[in-house]
């Protein structure tokens, strides 16, 4: 089956439209397990669905959540942590269950572990139902950077230069000697599994990324291109991210 592509006006329509996807799954299926990402790309989304709680047209009291990855070393209140991020963007401004928002724990004492228990979880959950992706400009899922294997799975991975850069410029760290070179990450074999993925893009800076998952073969080059054949895949761009596909 082929992705299903739709191309918005902006970010605002982007975030907009994958909180439509949330908030219908969550209606269809109180107690879905989502999977989130973290990243500047999402946080309209998650702007949106916190005011959907707030406005009582959504409740998430029935959800389990995973995210993909945490930065290796970092506490949860470290506020460059994923956890921190969740909490903040997300998860203090909804009626969640604290104890069901599973996100890796960076500081493990097995980190190695935490992986394999993380795994494990996912399945006693029943599986994703639906997961949320951003990608990175080098066409990364998570921290599956360039070269990761298909069926690969929850793991510690070393975070390549270009994350690095990408994660240090001003936006999250405010320079590359803080970003952690190492962080536990779903493996894209992990992500495949669920049975619905939204991957969100937005911003010339990810035209190239977005040209080569689509558009490119499936490739170990562009972790995002190992999706096409997914049986249920939304990929939802604005224009500008969508510049070099049309
Ligand atoms: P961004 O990151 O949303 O901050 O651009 C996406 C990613 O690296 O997956």
């Amino acid at each position: 089956m082929s992705v299903n592509v739709v191309v918005l006006e902006n970010k605002a329509a982007v975030a907009k439209k994958a909180a439509d996807m949330i908030e219908a799954q969550v209606k269809a299926k109180p107690a879905s397990v989502l999977g989130f990402a973290t990243g500047s790309t999402p946080e309209g989304c998650y702007a949106e669905l916190a005011a959907r709680c707030k406005a009582g047209k959504v409740s998430f009291k029935g959800v389990a959540t995973f995210n993909l990855d945490e930065y290796l070393g970092l506490d949860g209140e470290h506020d460059q942590s994923y956890r921190y991020f969740m909490n903040d963007r997300l998860f203090n401004h909804i009626d969640i269950r604290p104890w069901n928002t599973n996100v890796l724990n960076g500081v493990a004492a097995d980190p190695g572990f935490e992986c394999l228990a993380f795994e494990r979880k996912i399945l006693a959950c029943g599986g994703v139902d639906l997961w949320l992706l951003g990608i990175g400009n080098n066409g990364h899922i998570a921290f599956n950077e360039p070269g990761s294997a298909p069926d690969s799975r929850t793991r510690i991975v070393r975070l390549t230069e270009s994350t690095i850069k990408a994660n240090s410029d001003g936006r999250f760290f405010k320079n590359p000697l803080e970003v952690p070179h190492y962080a536990l990450s779903a493996g894209i074999g992990t992500i495949r599994e669920a049975r619905e993925i939204v991957l969100l893009a937005t911003g010339d800076g990810k035209a190239d990324a977005v040209k080569a998952a689509l558009k490119g073969p499936m490739s170990l080059d562009c972790p995002a291109s190992l999706l096409q054949k997914h049986d249920n895949f939304t990929f939802i761009c604005d224009k500008a991210a969508a510049a070099k596909i049309s």
